[in-house]
C-alpha cells in the first residue's frame, strides 16, 4: 500500500499501520536502515580501498530487510545453518557470507562446503571435522578462524564475547590459535584465507574495538612469518547505539579511532588485506519500532501498570539483559503519570518498561517502543502460546507488509498427538 504523506515513521502513519494490520507489530524505516548502511560503509571505504560490510542477521533476520541490505551491497554474517539458509534466500552470493558459530555439527559443516561460504572456524576439533567434510566432497573450504583476542568490551556480560574466559574463539594467549592456523595450512581441502575477533556487542567505547584490532594485526603478523598471508581481517561487530537517545560511538567516529592501527598495520605486514566488518545493531535497531496496544490500566497502591497486548516473547531484550527502550503514546503528548509497561507473558519480570512519565493512558492507546528494529523479531518465540508479531517496512511513501501476523494453527504446527491420546 502507499502513502500520500511522507511521514517517516510519524505518528499518523504509525496509528495507521496499528489500525490496519493489528498489534503487536514492527514498523522498520527502510530509508533509515539505507542511511547507517551508507554511514558505516563510507567511514570506512572513504579511508581504505577494499572495505566490506557483511551485516549480522542475527540482529534481524526478517527477508525484506536482509534483501533491502544486499541490495545496498552487503555481505552477511551468519551465525547458524538456518541463517546460512536464510541469507541464501534473501539472495546474497555464497562467497559474500561469512558463517561464524563456536557449535557446528557435521551437517552445519556440510552445508556451508556445499554452498561455498566462507566458514569462520572456531576450534582445532571443528578444524578437523571440516577437513573431512571437505575431504569427503572432494572440495575446498574457505575457511578464517574465529580468533580471541582477550578484551573486554565493557558492555553487558550477556553480550561480551572477547574475554578471555568467553566460550568463543580460538585463543591468541597460549598459541592455540597460531597451532591452528599452522595445521590448517597443511590440510589438503582447507584455504586459509581469514581471520576474525568478535568482541561483543552495544560497545560505546572505540578504545574497545582498537585494542582489538590491534591485537589482529599483531596475530596477522605472526602468520605472515609462518607463511600465511590472509585475504582479509574481519574486525566483527558490536558498534552500539544510545538507547536513552543520546550522541552515541558512530561509524566515522569508530573508522577515525581504527585509521593509525589499520595503516600501521598494513605497513607492518607488507600488504593489504580486505577489511571486513559485521554491524547488525548499528544498522537496523533505531529503524525499528514496535506498536502494541493497551488492554487496560491498572492502579495499584505501589505502581500504575498500562498492560499491553505483547510481552518477552515479542520483545526479549528487557527481560533479557534490562535493556532501556524509550516508550511513548502514539498521538499524545505531555507527560503526567509515572507507569510501568507491563507486557502480556504470565511471568513476574515480564515489564517492558519501568517507570515511565507518559500522558494519562487509556484502554486502546497505541504504545511505541522505540529502538527495536535489532534483537526485537528476531529473539520472539511462542511462549506462552502467543502468536508471532507482524512486521511492515515503510520506505518513503510506501508501506509493505513484510511478515504476516501469526497464526493460532502455527503454534500446532508439526505437532502429533498419539492417536491413543487423541
Ligand atoms: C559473530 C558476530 N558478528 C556480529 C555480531 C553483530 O553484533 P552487533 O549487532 O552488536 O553489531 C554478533 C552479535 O553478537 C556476532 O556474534
Amino acid at each position: 500500500m502507499y502513502y500520500m504523506a511522507s511521514t517517516e515513521l510519524g505518528d499518523r502513519l504509525l496509528s495507521s499501520l496499528a489500525g490496519e494490520y493489528g498489534t503487536p507489530l514492527y514498523v522498520y524505516d527502510g530509508k533509515m536502515i539505507a542511511e547507517r548502511y551508507d554511514a558505516f560503509y563510507s567511514a570506512f571505504s572513504g579511508r581504505f580501498a577494499n572495505v566490506r560490510i557483511c551485516y549480522a542477521l542475527k540482529a534481524n533476520t526478517s527477508l525484506a530487510v536482509c534483501s533491502l541490505l544486499r541490495d545496498l551491497g552487503a555481505g552477511a554474517d551468519v551465525v547458524s545453518a538456518g541463517e546460512l539458509k536464510t541469507a541464501l534466500a534473501a539472495g546474497f552470493s555464497p562467497e559474500d557470507i561469512i558463517y561464524t558459530s563456536n557449535s557446528k555439527s557435521d551437517s552445519d559443516l556440510a552445508l556451508a562446503v556445499d554452498a561455498g561460504v566462507i566458514i569462520n572456524v572456531d576450534s582445532a576439533g571443528e578444524l578437523e571435522s571440516l577437513g573431512k567434510i571437505a575431504a569427503g566432497r572432494k572440495k575446498t573450504a574457505r575457511i578464517s578462524f574465529r580468533v580471541n583476542p582477550g578484551v573486554n568490551p565493557k558492555t553487558h556480560p550477556k553480550i561480551a564475547t572477547g574475554l578471555a574466559e568467553s566460550k568463543f574463539g580460538l585463543h591468541i594467549e597460549g598459541g592455540l590459535a597460531l597451532a591452528a592456523y599452522r595445521k590448517a595450512a597443511r590440510m589438503k581441502h582447507i584455504a586459509v584465507i581469514g581471520v576474525q575477533a568478535h568482541i561483543g556487542s552495544q560497545i560505546q567505547d572505540a578504545g574497545n574495538f582498537v585494542d582489538s584490532a590491534r591485537r589482529l594485526f599483531d596475530f596477522a603478523l605472526e602468520l605472515k612469518k609462518i607463511g600465511i598471508a590472509l585475504d582479509f581481517i574481519d574486525f566483527g561487530g558490536g558498534l552500539g547505539i544510545s538507547y536513552q537517545g543520546a550522541k552515541s560511538l558512530q561509524p566515522e567516529e569508530l573508522a577515525k579511532a581504527l585509521e593509525p592501527v589499520i595503516r600501521d598495520g598494513f605497513k607492518r605486514l607488507g600488504y593489504r588485506p580486505a577489511l571486513v566488518f559485521e554491524p547488525g545493531r548499528y544498522i537496523v535497531a533505531e529503524s525499528g519500532i514496535l506498536l502494541t496496544r493497551v488492554n487496560s490500566v491498572k492502579k495499584t497502591p505501589y505502581k500504575n501498570f498500562i498492560n499491553v497486548d505483547s510481552g518477552f516473547n515479542t520483545l526479549m531484550r528487557p527481560a533479557m539483559y534490562d535493556a532501556y527502550h524509550r516508550v511513548r503514546i502514539v498521538g499524545r503528548k505531555g507527560s503526567s503519570e509515572t507507569y510501568d509497561i507491563a507486557g502480556n507473558v504470565c511471568e513476574t519480570g515480564d515489564i517492558l518498561a519501568r517507570d515511565r512519565m507518559l500522558p494519562k493512558a487509556r484502554k486502546g492507546d497505541i504504545i511505541a517502543i522505540l529502538d527495536t528494529g535489532a534483537y526485537g523479531m528476531s529473539m520472539t518465540s511462542s511462549y506462552n502460546s502467543q502468536t508471532l508479531p507482524a512486521e511492515v517496512l515503510v520506505r518513503g511513501k510506501r508501506a509493505d507488509l513484510i511478515r504476516q501476523r501469526g497464526e493460532q494453527d502455527d503454534l500446532y504446527w508439526r505437532q502429533k498427538i498419539p492417536e491413543d491420546l487423541s
